[in-house]
């Protein structure tokens, strides 16, 4: 496993995560409590460090899961990323979501980052998170008053490093004043290119921690979705048209250089996916939802693989013929 600093914050943190979304169940068709940590576990054993949750995952739940994965290692051997700003237990002036009967709402104001810390640090069972993550940016909050309150929790030794998610080029730069903010975190995938133009560029000109998220596509690049696929009640890609018949099959052609180089190496196609990834310019980390023992070991095999010159053209030729779905043109 190939390791990577968190921008330049001290910490490594192996190139694979375990993405903790899913084991929350919320948006995922439901969870199992021993199946997720078992799966944190077996990550861990196969050599990934780095966990990425949020206290939004499963209203608390992911949290809790991966605090019950951890209690029995030592705390400087797991590398805890968590995310505030999304409340289901108060209103503010920002409607996120409504989602299973709850009400999301977005907020940075600090009393609420330092509430919601406190909550997160219970349900992890720990005195600390090592990368503490903005999940969406709040447009009622200025990003000066936010890295107050960050650099705030860094003096108080309750978070090691600071970063953003689905954020942008304008908010990074103020962020980019706080000495203690190394991280950026977007989606990206071999589907979700944006970022090659938007944010990339200004991590890799500034040592920021990229972390790629859906490198999957949720699953839709693991070669092991097909047409007759079903999901539990809840699952977001219920009438997701990416998920639709028509969408797979104008995937082939991303894919067959993909299954192709994963033949010959006798490999999973998703490996080959997220090594793709990892490739990429300025991507530092790789964040893989899993949720079995089965694909948090085999996710964690990415971290060794690297793939040719050759290899990225094959890929990077069928990817630059690929206009997106024309459902998202
Ligand atoms: N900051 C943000 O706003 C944000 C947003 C989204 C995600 N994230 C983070 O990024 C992580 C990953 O993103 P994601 O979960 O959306 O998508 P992903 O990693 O692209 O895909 C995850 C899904 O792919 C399937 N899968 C995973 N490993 C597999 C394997 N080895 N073989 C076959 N199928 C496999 C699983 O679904 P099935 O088994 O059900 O098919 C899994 O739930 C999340 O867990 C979260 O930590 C952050």
């Amino acid at each position: 496993m190939k390791h990577n600093e968190l921008g330049s914050s001290g910490i490594a943190a192996s190139v694979v995560a375990f993405g903790a979304w899913a084991i929350g169940g919320w948006k995922w068709g439901g969870t199992d409590a021993k199946q997720s940590v078992d799966a944190l576990q077996a990550g861990m054993d196969a050599g990934i460090n780095l966990i990425d949750t949020a206290a939004v995952y499963g209203f608390g739940l992911s949290e809790e899961l991966v605090g019950e994965a951890i209690k029995n290692k030592p705390r400087d051997e797991v590398v805890i990323v968590s995310k505030c700003g999304l409340r289901w237990d108060i209103e503010t002036p920002t409607l996120h979501a409504e989602s299973e009967g709850k009400r999301i709402f977005r907020t940075h104001a600090a009393d609420s980052i330092k509430y919601e810390i406190e909550q997160s640090l219970k349900r992890l069972g720990t005195d600390y998170i090592d990368a503490y993550l903005t999940h969406w940016p709040d447009p009622k909050v200025p990003v000066e008053e936010l890295v107050v309150t960050m650099e705030s929790l860094v003096a108080a030794g309750k978070i090691r490093t600071w970063g953003m998610c689905n954020s942008n080029p304008d908010d990074i730069a103020i962020a980019l004043k706080s000495d203690s903010f190394s991280i950026n975190q977007e989606k990206y995938s071999m589907l979700d290119r944006q970022q090659d133009v938007q944010n990339l560029p200004l991590c890799t000109k500034n040592n920021l921690a990229f972390l790629a998220y859906s490198p999957m596509a949720k699953g839709l690049l693991t070669g092991r979705i097909d047409k007759n696929r079903e999901y539990a009640e809840g699952d977001q890609r219920i009438g997701d048209p990416r998920f639709s018949p028509a969408a797979l099959e104008a995937l082939e052609s991303i894919m067959k250089p993909v299954k192709d180089i994963a033949t010959a190496r006798r490999m999973q196609t998703h490996l080959i996916v997220l090594a793709w990834t990892l490739q990429q310019r300025g991507v530092s980390h790789v964040l893989a939802g899993s949720r079995s023992v089965v694909q948090a070991k085999s996710n964690a095999a990415a971290g060794s693989v690297e793939l040719s010159e050759d290899e990225l053209a094959a890929i990077n030729e069928a990817l630059s013929g690929w206009s997106g779905f024309e459902f998202e043109a």
